[in-house]
């Protein structure tokens, strides 16, 4: 997927071409430094980085969206698939580990692969997405809001930053109706 100007991309990967997970670390790593709202408080070693995003590549139930602003890995979105013994929850896809570095924000990158994300959840059969986000990431939050994203629950200690507990809000959104 590519924007009008070309300076946006989107793509969905199966293997890092040359210099693809290298970028991509640098881009986590200064969205961490930035508050990434997920996962890492502070950058971990550049090698678990390349390792954490791997296995990533690694495992079939996970689907690697990178997006890329003026030719360079800014951003990931991953669509994660219900493991197979989840019968019960088949239905239902997740969003794990969206961001956009923090020199490619506000043009569109994280609608982007939003978008693609959904679209790959909705031909995959999936007819509910669900995501969570901490309470500070206001980007974010009006992202998923905009988007249709409904907020069901808040979980008042969502993560431990510097000490303090920091909620976190959950959400879900059909995607059968939407199309
Ligand atoms: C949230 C995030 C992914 C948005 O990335 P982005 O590329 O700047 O977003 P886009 O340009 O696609 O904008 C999409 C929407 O985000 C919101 N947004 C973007 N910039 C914003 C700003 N400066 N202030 C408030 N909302 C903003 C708006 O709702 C915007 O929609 P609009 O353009 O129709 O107003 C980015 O800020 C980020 O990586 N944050 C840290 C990680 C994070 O919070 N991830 C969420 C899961 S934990």
């Amino acid at each position: 997927m590519i924007n009008k100007s070309k300076k946006l991309s989107v793509n969905l990967i199966k293997k890092f071409s040359a210099g693809e997970l290298q970028e991509l670390c640098k881009a986590t790593e200064e969205a961490i430094e930035k508050g990434i709202g997920f996962s890492w408080i502070k950058p971990p070693p550049r090698q678990n980085l390349e390792n954490y995003w791997k296995g990533v590549l690694a495992m079939p139930q996970r689907n690697l969206f990178i997006g890329s602003f003026e030719g360079a890995v800014a951003a990931s979105l991953q669509l994660v698939f219900p493991n197979k013994s989840n019968e019960a929850s088949s239905f239902s896809a997740s969003i794990d580990t969206h961001f956009v570095s923090p020199w490619a924000r506000g043009h569109g990158l994280a609608r982007m692969l939003l978008e693609a994300g959904e679209e790959l959840a909705y031909k995959s059969g999936f007819s509910q997405i669900l995501l969570e986000v901490r309470k500070t990431q206001d980007r974010a939050i009006s992202l998923y809001e905009n988007a249709g994203y409904v907020r069901w629950g808040t979980l008042p200690a969502y993560h431990i930053v510097k000490e303090k507990a920091v909620p976190g809000f959950f959400y879900h959104k059909r995607i059968d109706r939407n199309k």
